[in-house]
């Protein structure tokens, strides 16, 4: 190593170490909050920046709009002086680390929509300066830190590795899990340089339990994408074996739970509505799109992604037959669903299947209501819907389906005054009623 680079990592790492570095967050979302509030826990003093301007006046506000953040963290840290938020990005110009947090999308053509990521790395191009350590958090395909921000970032004549440090770094947050949180999710970080990975793993050893370094930024990239694609397409199995029991009058959640009990070689899986979410549904497009760049059709992730893309219309075919089953057609049947965040206990909508069950169902002419104590109400095509109290509405509804397991949900109540019920999730496995049709 040269005595330059020593000179610049030294500085970074003692200035890490005695936790004066000053560390700045790109995008305050489900990501970059709680990992901003970790490295306030940690002693740093953190800024965060975002485009949103709500997001910003909130979070100066003290409040978090974030569920697993309690807002009397944000209001200590805020009081504190050692977090702030702002939408001026000239602030990284003082800045030593920058963790960038910003969404990646799919196109509706199911490429990689990196727009935000370079919209963010390109400021923090404009402010670049020598000893600073950047970190790309976002999913994205292999080779984007490496191909698509590096040379952002040289273009102005500082060297990767010698005048400032870049590494990725996946996040794996769990949003709802009250047991796996920031803090205690073992870290992966891969730097273009040893030096790179080396600094990264120092940064993250401050505020998180475990951090586990691999050779490159590429490898971290991919790390991602293999857990997401694995649990995508093991619930694309689990969803088509669902289908093949529904067709053999098995009860599918009775065989994986028979099937569990395998003390090793078997994990379970378990069928529902669809996919949703920014990560499962997404992520692995990305590897997708990547690998037939390279001339490697990605097989198992299309299979699974048209699977898993049946399940809407599957659960409203169950809904259609369940009607016809009591004489009561499905065009103007009064459908209620219980719960559509994607998935229980959340306020998030995005990629909900709740969404294409309701949009499918109204095509087929039933009036759709919906209960959701996380989401006050959804926008969707031409109209919006607001949630009602699933009591009020239980008994006069044709059928109820549940999409989203919420524990705030009577399922007592339900069970005893619902007309029918198509429990998508298994959240009825200890009732027993005719009235009740399982996936
Ligand atoms: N939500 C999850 O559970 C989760 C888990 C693991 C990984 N991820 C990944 O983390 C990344 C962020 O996801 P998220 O869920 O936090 O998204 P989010 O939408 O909750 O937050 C992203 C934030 O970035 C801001 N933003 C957008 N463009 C910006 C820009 N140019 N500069 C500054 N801020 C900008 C947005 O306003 C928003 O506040 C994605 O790549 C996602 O795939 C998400």
């Amino acid at each position: 190593m040269s005595s330059s680079i020593k000179v610049v990592s030294k500085l970074l790492s003692e200035r890490i170490q005695a936790r004066t570095a000053m560390v700045g967050v790109v995008g305050l979302g489900y990501v970059g909050l709680p990992l901003a509030v970790e490295f306030v826990n940690a002693g740093f003093s953190v800024t965060g920046i975002d485009v949103q301007a709500s997001k910003v006046a909130n979070l100066n506000a003290g409040c978090s709009y974030i569920q697993d953040v309690p807002t009397e963290i944000v209001h200590q840290h805020v009081e504190s002086g050692r977090l702030r938020a702002t939408g001026d990005f000239s602030v990284i110009a003082g800045l030593d680390t920058v963790n960038i947090a910003v969404p990646t999308p799919l196109r509706k053509t199911k490429d990689p929509d990196m727009t935000f990521v370079v919209a963010a790395a390109e400021e923090v191009a404009k402010y670049l300066h020598p000893g600073m350590l950047i970190i790309l958090e976002s999913t994205t395909y292999p080779g984007t830190t490496e191909e698509v921000l590096l040379p952002m970032f040289e273009q102005g004549g500082l060297k990767v590795g010698k005048d400032f440090f870049l590494c990725f770094s996946p996040e794996r947050i769990d949003p709802g899990n009250a047991h796996y949180q920031t803090h205690n999710i073992p870290k992966v970080v891969g730097g273009i340089t040893p030096q790179c990975t080396e600094l990264g793993a120092l940064f993250y050893s401050q505020a998180l339990d475990t951090v586990v370094p691999v050779s490159s930024t590429s490898v971290a990239e991919m790390v991602k994408l293999l857990e997401n694609t694995f649990r995508m397409i093991n619930i694309g199995l689990v969803n088509e074996m669902t289908m093949m029991c529904d067709r053999l009058g098995i009860n599918i959640w009775e065989v994986i739970d028979a099937a569990a009990t395998k003390p090793f070689g078997f994990m379970p899986f378990y069928p529902g509505p669809g996919l949703g979410g920014h990560c499962i549904p997404i992520d692995p497009f990305y590897l997708s799109w990547k690998s037939k760049q390279a001339g490697v059709e990605a097989r198992f992730i299309d299979l699974a992604g048209q699977i898993n893309g049946q399940m809407p219309r599957f659960v409203v075919n169950k809904v259609q037959n369940a009607l016809n089953s009591q004489a009561k057609p499905l065009l103007g049947a009064h459908v209620h669903i219980a719960g559509v965040a994607y998935k229980r206990e959340i306020d998030d909508l995005r990629e909900s299947p709740a969404l294409d069950i309701i949009l499918l169902l109204e095509q087929k002419g039933a009036h759709v209501t919906y209960s959701d104590p996380f989401i006050p109400s959804i926008r969707l095509n031409r109209h919006s819907l607001s949630s009602v109290n699933l009591e009020e509405v239980v008994a006069v509804a044709d059928c109820v389906i549940i999409v989203t397991d919420h524990k705030a949900f009577d399922y007592e109540f339900l069970v005893d005054n619902a007309r029918l019920i198509v429990d998508t999730r298994n959240a009825l496995k200890s009732y027993h009623s005719r009235k009740i049709v399982r996936l």
